[in-house]
C-alpha cells in the first residue's frame, strides 16, 4: 500500500506580532490530529512551527488531496484560530481565506506539499519549513541538490542518479506548468526558475523511473487573496539516500544564505537563514527570513524522528554571514533592490499611500508649457 506525507500549514495568529505559534494554538491543533489518528483518517502526525506559520505533518493511506485529511487539517486550524482569539494572538485567522470547507484546501490559504510513494525499506525524508518568504525561494536549492554536481556528487558517482531529474514548473501567473530534463535542459530550466516570482519548481522527479523526490507548496497567498495578506512562507518535502541525494547533499544547498523576498511586510529581499528550531521565531525587522529542515524516516506510515537538521554548528558560518548580509541590504531602507520591485510591491499597501500622490503629479510636458509662456511673458516685457 502507497503512503501519502502531506505536509500542510496555515499561520492562524502568533505572538508579540508575525514572530512566533503560541503552544496552546498546537495544544489546539494536537487535539484534532490525535482524534483523527484515533479514527483512522491519518495514520500519524508531527506538529510545529517556523515562525507564526504552524504546520501540520501528516502520514496516511489516502493519497494526495484527500477530503478527509484536508479537512482534519482545516478544523486543526479553525481550532487553533479559536485559541489565537481567545488569546488575542496577532492577526488570528490571517491565512484562512475562506470561512467553510468544500472538498479540499487549495485556494483556501493554507500551504500544502503532498507526496504519495511506495515506501523504500529504509525512507528517509526532510521536510523543510520556511518562514517571511515565498514558493519560489526553494527554486535555488532545488536546483543545487537535484541539478548541481558541484552541490550532488551524486549526480556524478551514483548509477541510480547519473540521467539525471526532470523539474516540473509552474507559472503562477498563467496558471500552467512545463516539465524540464536535466542536465541536457539545465539553462532553459534555469530561464525561468532565475524568475521565482512567477516559475516554481512544484515536483522534482528521478529521470529514469519517474520516481518523485520533491515537493513544494506552491500556493500564493496575495495571487488568490489578490491583495497582500501575508507571506506565503513555503514547506518543501525531499526524499533522501538510496538513489535519490544524501542527506548531506540535500543540506549542502543552504550553506549559502541567497537572498529570497518576503521579511518585512513581504516587501524585503533578505538572507535566509537556516537555523534550529529553538531559533525559528522571526525578530529582526521581522525576519531575517528562516529556514527549519527536520529529518525523518517513515516507516510503515510511522514517522520515525524527528532529528533538527540546523542545529549544528557546521551552519554557524551559514548564520553569520546571514547577519552580515542583514546588517548591509538593511542600510539600502527603503531603497530598491532591498524593497522589492514594483510589479511584487503591487499586492502590497504600497499602491494606496501612492494612489494619493495621484493629482499631484503634473505632465511633463504641462510644466513645459507653462516655463515656455513665463519665459515668452518676460521677453514681451523687455
Ligand atoms: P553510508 O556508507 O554511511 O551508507 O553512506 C552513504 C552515503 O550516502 C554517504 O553520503
Ligand atoms: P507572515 O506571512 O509571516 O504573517 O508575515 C507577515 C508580515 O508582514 C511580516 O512583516
Ligand atoms: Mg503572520
Ligand atoms: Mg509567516
Ligand atoms: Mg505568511
Ligand atoms: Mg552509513
Amino acid at each position: 500500500m502507497k503512503t501519502t506525507l502531506s505536509v500542510i500549514k496555515a499561520d492562524i495568529g502568533s505572538l508579540a506580532g508575525h514572530h512566533v505559534v503560541h503552544p496552546d494554538t498546537i495544544a489546539a491543533a494536537n487535539k484534532i490530529l490525535a482524534e483523527a489518528k484515533r479514527n483512522n483518517i491519518i495514520i500519524d502526525y508531527y506538529i510545529t512551527y517556523v515562525g507564526d506559520d504552524l504546520q501540520l505533518i501528516m502520514t496516511h493511506n489516502r493519497g494526495e488531496l484527500d477530503m478527509k485529511v484536508h479537512e482534519t487539517a482545516w478544523n486543526a486550524f479553525k481550532e487553533a484560530t479559536r485559541i489565537a482569539k481567545e488569546l488575542g494572538l496577532y492577526a488570528a485567522g490571517q491565512d484562512l481565506l475562506s470561512d467553510s470547507f468544500s472538498g479540499n484546501l487549495r485556494g483556501m490559504g493554507p500551504g500544502i506539499a503532498e507526496i504519495e510513494f511506495e515506501e523504500r525499506p529504509s525512507e528517509p525524508v526532510v521536510i523543510f519549513m520556511a518562514d517571511k518568504t515565498e514558493p519560489g525561494a526553494y527554486n535555488l536549492p532545488l536546483y543545487k541538490i537535484f541539478a548541481d554536481p558541484f552541490n550532488t556528487a551524486g549526480l556524478i558517482i551514483d548509477p541510480m542518479m547519473h540521467e539525471g531529474y526532470k523539474f516540473e514548473v509552474l507559472d503562477v501567473y498563467e496558471g500552467e506548468s512545463i516539465t524540464l530534463n536535466t542536465p541536457e535542459e539545465s539553462y532553459d530550466l534555469l530561464a525561468l526558475i532565475g524568475t521565482p516570482s512567477r516559475y516554481i519548481v512544484r515536483r522534482v522527479y528521478r529521470k529514469h523511473d519517474n520516481l518523485q523526490a520533491a515537493v513544494v507548496s506552491v500556493e500564493r497567498l496575495n495571487l488568490i487573496a489578490g491583495k497582500y495578506v501575508g507571506k506565503d512562507d513555503p514547506v518543501m518535502i525531499i526524499r533522501a539516500q538510496h538513489g535519490l541525494p544524501a542527506l548531506g547533499e540535500i543540506l549542502e544547498a543552504f550553506t549559502i544564505p541567497y537572498l529570497v523576498p518576503g521579511w518585512m511586510r513581504g516587501s524585503h529581499y533578505g538572507p535566509l537563514m537556516p537555523v534550529s528550531q529553538k531559533d525559528a521565531r522571526a525578530t529582526r525587522f521581522d525576519g531575517p527570513p528562516r529556514l527549519i529542515g527536520l529529518g525523518f524516516n517513515i516507516k510503515n506510515g510511522k514517522l520515525v524522528g524527528p532529528t533538527d537538521l540546523f542545529d549544528d554548528p557546521a551552519f554557524d558560518e551559514v548564520r553569520r554571514t546571514a547577519q552580515l548580509i542583514t546588517d548591509y541590504i538593511r542600510r539600502h531602507g527603503p531603497f530598491m533592490p532591498h524593497r522589492l520591485e514594483p510589479q511584487e510591491m503591487e499586492y502590497t499597501t504600497l499602491p494606496l499611500v501612492i494612489e494619493k500622490l495621484k493629482g499631484r503629479f503634473k505632465k511633463e510636458s504641462d510644466v513645459y508649457k507653462a516655463k515656455h509662456s513665463i519665459y515668452s511673458h518676460e521677453g514681451s516685457q523687455e
